[in-house]
């Protein structure tokens, strides 16, 4: 255990936060010995644990995180099934995603591939359910293996038991308020994901400019790895590089009004972009809502709104937590203002 361990290198952000203890776990004995820390029993008992997996979606608002920070750094990817038309793969929770996603595109299996180089670790993929590109990972989780901080007991969630929804799932509400297994006593820690992956399957190009770049390639008969190659070039193209700006990737969630409140926006704003949602529901793209109300590319001191996804705010160095929360508020307060619309972040904030 470390104790005001810096988490500089362990968020996205590039916040200098300290955690008052800080406990990386690489195998089950570590968890064990976990389980039977004194100091960690008392910060469990005081809801004061945080697992921190890669921290890139994920914004502390404070300089010093006084708690047990727990970082799962499980590693090991196997083939636990090989039929004739998919294979099931374990894969342990402190892996990276995009080498994972890099792994299965070579193995030639679909399932993944839209969801290339998102950053972050596998065990945090199930987590808020990640998406991109017309995908969800729900839709290629078979099921995910979990340690109870409690009692210590393992449990496995299959793909229903997991609730996933958009950037949900059943693990997601343990960090924000005390969700149902909460209540229950049960605090799971994500250990290894399971993924079914077929063999043979269609390729999601209908999203976004998937086919205009295989198109500008030249490209009619797209293979897995090219589609994993254009998410990748497009993706680049959007979004700050991890490393180089520091961000969580979207700040906030997409907005989802009723049909009633798109219908009247449609009507002042005929070019406004959206996708239909059930019960009568409408998805509004909150990057399009910030860009239209005049934020993108706006910068304040350190801090600033991406200038190629409105939905992106950045750190550019130097700066503290709380210059993200307050340009947060302005851009929340001013989406309010214009649109009537109450836009939420999609970042975990602590
Ligand atoms: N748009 C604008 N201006 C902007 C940003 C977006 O007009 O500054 C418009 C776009 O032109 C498009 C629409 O809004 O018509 C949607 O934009 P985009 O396709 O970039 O996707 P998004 O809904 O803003 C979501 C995910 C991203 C994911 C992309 C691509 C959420 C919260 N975000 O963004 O996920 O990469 O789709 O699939 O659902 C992340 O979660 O960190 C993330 C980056």
């Amino acid at each position: 255990m470390e104790k005001d361990f810096s988490l500089r290198e362990l968020n996205t952000f590039g916040f200098n936060v300290k955690a008052k203890y800080f406990q990386r776990l690489e195998t089950t004995d570590d968890v064990n010995l976990l389980l039977d820390n004194k100091i960690f029993r008392q910060c469990f008992e005081k809801d004061q644990v945080l697992i921190l997996s890669g921290g890139s979606n994920i914004l502390f608002c404070n300089d010093f995180y006084d708690g047990f920070v727990v970082y799962p750094d499980f590693k090991g990817i196997k083939i636990i099934e090989d039929t004739e038309n998919q294979k099931v793969i374990r894969c342990f929770s402190g892996e990276v995603w995009k080498d994972f996603v890099d792994f299965t595109v070579a193995e030639n299996l679909h399932g993944l591939e839209n969801l290339s180089d998102i950053p972050g670790k596998v065990g945090a993929a199930p987590v808020q359910n990640i998406g991109a590109y017309g995908a969800e990972v729900k839709d290629a989780i078979y099921q995910v293996h979990t340690i109870d901080l409690a009692s210590g007991e393992i449990r496995v969630f299959t793909n229903e038991e997991c609730k996933f929804s958009y950037r949900n799932s059943v693990f997601k509400e343990l960090k924000v308020k005390r969700g149902e297994l909460r209540e229950r006593g049960f605090y799971p820690l994500i250990f290894a994901v399971d993924f079914v992956l077929k063999k043979k399957g269609e390729l999601k190009l209908d999203y976004g400019n998937i086919r205009n770049n295989l198109i500008s390639k030249n490209i009619t008969n797209p293979t897995i790895q090219d589609v994993a190659d254009s998410v990748k070039e497009i993706r680049k193209e959007k979004l700050p590089e991890v490393g180089v700006v520091g961000s969580a990737g979207s700040f906030f969630q997409n907005a989802i009004v009723s049909i009633d409140k798109y219908l009247k926006l449609k009507a002042l704003y005929p070019e406004i972009p959206s996708y239909p949602e059930k019960d009568n529901m409408v998805k509004v793209p909150t990057g399009w809502l910030i860009d239209k109300a005049g934020w993108k590319g706006y910068r304040e001191k350190h801090v600033g709104v991406w200038d190629k996804q409105a939905l992106v705010l950045v750190h550019y160095g130097s700066g503290k937590p709380l210059e993200i929360i307050e340009l947060m508020k302005k851009i929340q307060h001013s989406v309010k203002e214009k649109f009537g619309i109450e836009i939420s972040p999609e970042v975990n904030i602590i």
